[in-house]
This record gives structure tokens, C-alpha cells and sequence, in this order.
């Protein structure tokens, strides 16, 4: 391949060089590692584009992603010309830009005209996509986008978020802002490719911006990085990055490409899988389910065999209440009269929930205000944060009132999750061994790590999960306490006999 790329990344080296890491990380600057970069370029189906096409590349940085795909598109025959868009506010790196694109220009095969636009992509764009008044009657449309964009949370009422109100829910980020206009940008039938995190794949924060790429385009590949350390090599950037390929049109694809790669920068060893559509986008919520292996795809076709959720069943996760640090005229180490145990994630131990306090933690709270305490009922509680390397996500144990007679009430930090009736009624112990088997299950834990790749536990997304009927999790329950072992295959063989079979 004649290489212009490596052109290219060999001066954005020389330019790291001299930008120190902390000044590009404020700006959400990280470039593209050479290998990403070619795969990215690759993704795109050329065979479908006009012999002039136009191409975009927003929040360009020194060019890689352009240059990947100028290299790309000098392998089509068919294509006679290349108008090539780039974006960039950073005056520190649009003269390496402005040379490269004049390198490109020079060098390309086919004959390439570019623009390098310095103003802001979402702002001086934010009246087209709003269609308002000022909008420019026939803004122009790209045949291919190809995007890493800046990694940047941004404040609800900053002007790029106020832009674009339809596709925030929360705390916005300028990814998705980036993702958003671009499909805008696109011409109807045309792809953009866009490297980005993997939080917006479940979540409510990302609601918004689900809504709009599943109405105005469709997800047909995506591609995962086995591990997160390494995607932006020199960069060090801590994400769980995706590649994903968008296409604008409302027709869904029967399935999604998922592709995936153990080590990073080597795209030569790479496991794919074909998924159904329906399999990979669900849910009212629209959460995206990424399997990598035929088992995990399995798992959520098991789940998905049922239709309603823990809340539907009349069970919800919710929350712990008590945020220790800021509560702290209210716990105490030792007990006493009107104090009851503060549980906290390190008492779910083995299955069960063991209440042992060192003495030299604030293992206790008083039980005078009503906010901060509950009833001592039979609960599953769940931690809510789990380490990486950490073998399950789902970490629950069973928590019976009858293992604490004294107390009629507790207290449950905020770090950990807890299962109970929606409307405060008492879990029958049936029930409460059920829920801890499903939660406990090889099945849950898999299904909510391919929904959910961060490693907290969001009671949101662990209501959304369907579940067995509540007959059939009481079933489960009797069969796995008249069992006695609450270890993990014991919970699995039941629970697949009784529901999943
Ligand atoms: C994550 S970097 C990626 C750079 C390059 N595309 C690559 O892959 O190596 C994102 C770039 O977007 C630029 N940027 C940030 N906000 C922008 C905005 N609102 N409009 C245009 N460019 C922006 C940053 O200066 C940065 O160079």
C-alpha cells in the first residue's frame, strides 16, 4: 500500500514530543494508534460510493483517520475524486494539519481538494440540526465519516450541550455530541465509522442519544477491545473503547457484525460473530448487547426468553441508603441502645451476609432518622462496584432477617445494591433464595457483563434484565435452600433445570 499514513504518524510523533500529555488530555486530545487507525479505514463498504466522494473527518488532530482513509480510498478504482472536510479548534495542532492535508493533496492518487474548518463542529452546526431558523437551507451531506472524537464530559448548560437538547439526558459528553452531528452530516445510505467509549451502550444518562442514532441510523458492525489499557498505546487512555460503523437509514440489518480482539494493536487475531439485530439492540431502553463468543449469545437468548422484569414481577434493586461519609454525626463503632448494624459491601461474603464489625470501623448507625435506616427484612444485597480482574460482576449475598433477631432495623451503605418487594411488602425466604440464585447464576452474571462492560452495577440495569416468572424463582429458591450450598454451580444446575431448560 502506498502509505501516506505513516507520514502522517510520524509527525504527529514528533509533535507529542513537544505537547506534554496534560495539556492534550484537557482538550480530549488522544490520536489514533497507527493499526486502529487502517482498521477503521477498512470497515467501510467502497464498492457502494459515487465516483466524487465526500468525506469527513471532525476533530481531525494531526489527520491519522483521514490519511488512513485517503490511503483506502486510492485502492478503489471506481472513485476519480476525493473532497476531504476536516475539523479542528486546536490552534496548537492546525498547522501539522493544515501540512498534512496539503500532503495528502499532493500525494493522494486520485485527485484530492480539502477544507480545513477551524470553528467549532458542534456550534457552527448546532442551527442546521436544530432546524431552526438560522439553519442553512441545504447543509452539506458526507458519503463517509470517519470519527475519533474528543472524550469530554461537559456540564448540562454548556453551549455545545444546549446545541443539541435532543440527544441529552444527563451528564453529556462531547463523543456523543460528535456522534449525533455526524450522523446528521451523512448523506441518507451513507456509513460513518467512530471510535469511541462503550458507556453509551447501556445506561440512562445515554438514553437520549440511543434514541436518536436507532431512529435516524443503524448500528451494522461493531468491534470490541478485549482489554482497555491499550487501545491508545503512548496515551494510556483508561476506556472501554468500541469501534462502532453507523449507517443512516431506518432499515435494520438482519444481524450486526461483532467483532473483537484480544490484544491490543493486533488486528490479525480477531474473533467475529454474526448477531441477530434484534438480539444486539433491545429492550425499551434500547441497550445493546455485545456477545463475542457463541456461549455469551446463547445466555442472552436464554434471558430473552422471558419477557417481564424484576419490577414487573413485582421485585425491584434499589439503591443502600446510607452515604457513610457524609453521615458521619449518625454511625458509630460501637453498638448500643438505638443503634443497628450498617452493612457494607465487605459483609457479603460466601452467599451470606455476615454482620462482623473489627470495632475500628463505623460499623453501626443510630436509628433516629427514618431516611437513613430500613426494615429488617430478608433482602439479596448486591456490591455495586467490583474490581477488574475480579472473576464475577454479580456479587450477592443473602441477607435473612432471622440471622439478626435483635434488630428491627439496619442500615445499608450506598456501595451496596439490595433486591425487595416493590411495594415494601417482606420477600418470603422462597423468594429471597430464588432471587440470590438467579443474581448468583453463571447466566445473570455473563448476560450483565455483555450488557453492561464497566465494572459497577447499576440497580437500573439489573431491573431491566427479564427474569422467570415470581412462581418460578420461588421454585428456585425452595430447591436451592433445601440444597444448602449457595455456591455458584449449585445455583446454576437449578436454576437452568427449573426456568431455562
Ligand atoms: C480524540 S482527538 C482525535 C484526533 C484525531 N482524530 C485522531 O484520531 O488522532 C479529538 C480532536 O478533536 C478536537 N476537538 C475538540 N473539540 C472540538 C470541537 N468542538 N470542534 C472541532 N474539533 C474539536 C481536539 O482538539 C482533538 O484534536
Amino acid at each position: 500500500m502506498s502509505d501516506l499514513l505513516s507520514v502522517v504518524i510520524e509527525r504527529t510523533g514528533s509533535f507529542l514530543e513537544e505537547m506534554p500529555k496534560s495539556l492534550r488530555k484537557k482538550k480530549g486530545q488522544f490520536f489514533t494508534s497507527r493499526e486502529t487507525a487502517v482498521f477503521m479505514a477498512g470497515m467501510f463498504d467502497l464498492s457502494r460510493l459515487p465516483e466524487d466522494v465526500c468525506v469527513l473527518d471532525p476533530g481531525a488532530g494531526s489527520g491519522i483517520l483521514a490519511a488512513a482513509l485517503v490511503d483506502q480510498l486510492n485502492q478503489a478504482e471506481h472513485i476519480h475524486r476525493i473532497h476531504l472536510t476536516c475539523y479542528e479548534t486546536d490552534p496548537e495542532i492546525t498547522p501539522l494539519l493544515r501540512k498534512n492535508l496539503a500532503f495528502l493533496k499532493r500525494r493522494s492518487h486520485i485527485p484530492l481538494e480539502y477544507e480545513l474548518l477551524t470553528g467549532d463542529y458542534i456550534l457552527t452546526q448546532q442551527h442546521d440540526f436544530k432546524g431552526d431558523l438560522l439553519a442553512v437551507p441545504d447543509p452539506p451531506k458526507y458519503d463517509l465519516i470517519i470519527a475519533n472524537p474528543p472524550y469530554l464530559r461537559v456540564t448540562r448548560d454548556d453551549p455545545a450541550a444546549l446545541a443539541m437538547p435532543t440527544v441529552v439526558h444527563g451528564a453529556p459528553n462531547l463523543y456523543f455530541l460528535f456522534a449525533s452531528m455526524s450522523l446528521f452530516n451523512l448523506k441518507p445510505g451513507a456509513e460513518m465509522v467512530y471510535i469511541i467509549p462503550r458507556s453509551w451502550t447501556s445506561g440512562l444518562y445515554f438514553l437520549y442519544f440511543r434514541r436518536y442514532l436507532f431512529s435516524v441510523g443503524k448500528l451494522t458492525r461493531v468491534h470490541l477491545f478485549a482489554s482497555r489499557d491499550k487501545v491508545f498505546k503512548e496515551e494510556e487512555v483508561l476506556q472501554e473503547t468500541m469501534i462502532i460503523k453507523v449507517k443512516k437509514t431506518s432499515d435494520a440489518p438482519k444481524t450486526i457484525l461483532v467483532t473483537s480482539n484480544q490484544s491490543n494493536g493486533d488486528f490479525h487475531n480477531i474473533t467475529s460473530l454474526n448477531v441477530p439485530y434484534t438480539s444486539v439492540v433491545a429492550g425499551k431502553d434500547i441497550y445493546l448487547f455485545l456477545p463475542t463468543t457463541a456461549e455469551e449469545m446463547a445466555v442472552i437468548h436464554k434471558i430473552h426468553s422471558y419477557e417481564h422484569t424484576l419490577p414487573e414481577e413485582g421485585l425491584r434493586m434499589r439503591t443502600g441508603v446510607v452515604v457513610d461519609f457524609r453521615q458521619g454525626e449518625d454511625l458509630r463503632k460501637e453498638p448500643g441502645e438505638h443503634i443497628v448494624p450498617l452493612f457494607y459491601s465487605q459483609h457479603i461474603r460466601d452467599g451470606r451476609v455476615h454482620h462482623n464489625p473489627s470495632g475500628k470501623d463505623f460499623d453501626w448507625i443510630v436509628d433516629e432518622k427514618p431516611g437513613l435506616i430500613q426494615k429488617n427484612k430478608n433482602y439479596v444485597f448486591c456490591k455495586r462496584f467490583t474490581a477488574k480482574e475480579e472473576h464475577r460482576r454479580l456479587q450477592c449475598g443473602l441477607y435473612l432477617a432471622e440471622d439478626f433477631p435483635q434488630y428491627r432495623f439496619i442500615g445499608t451503605q450506598n456501595k451496596i445494591n439490595y433486591v425487595d418487594h416493590v411495594d415494601g411488602s417482606e420477600m418470603d425466604i422462597p423468594t429471597t433464595y430464588g432471587v440470590y440464585a438467579l443474581l448468583n447464576s453463571t447466566l445473570f452474571d455473563v448476560y450483565y457483563r455483555v450488557l453492561n462492560g464497566s465494572t459497577q452495577v447499576n440497580s437500573t440495569e439489573v431491573n431491566s434484565i427479564p427474569v422467570p416468572p415470581v412462581e418460578k424463582i420461588r421454585q428456585i429458591g425452595q430447591r436451592v435452600k433445601a440444597a444448602g450450598d449457595l455456591t455458584t454451580p449449585a445455583c446454576d444446575s437449578i436454576v437452568i433445570e427449573v426456568a431455562y431448560a
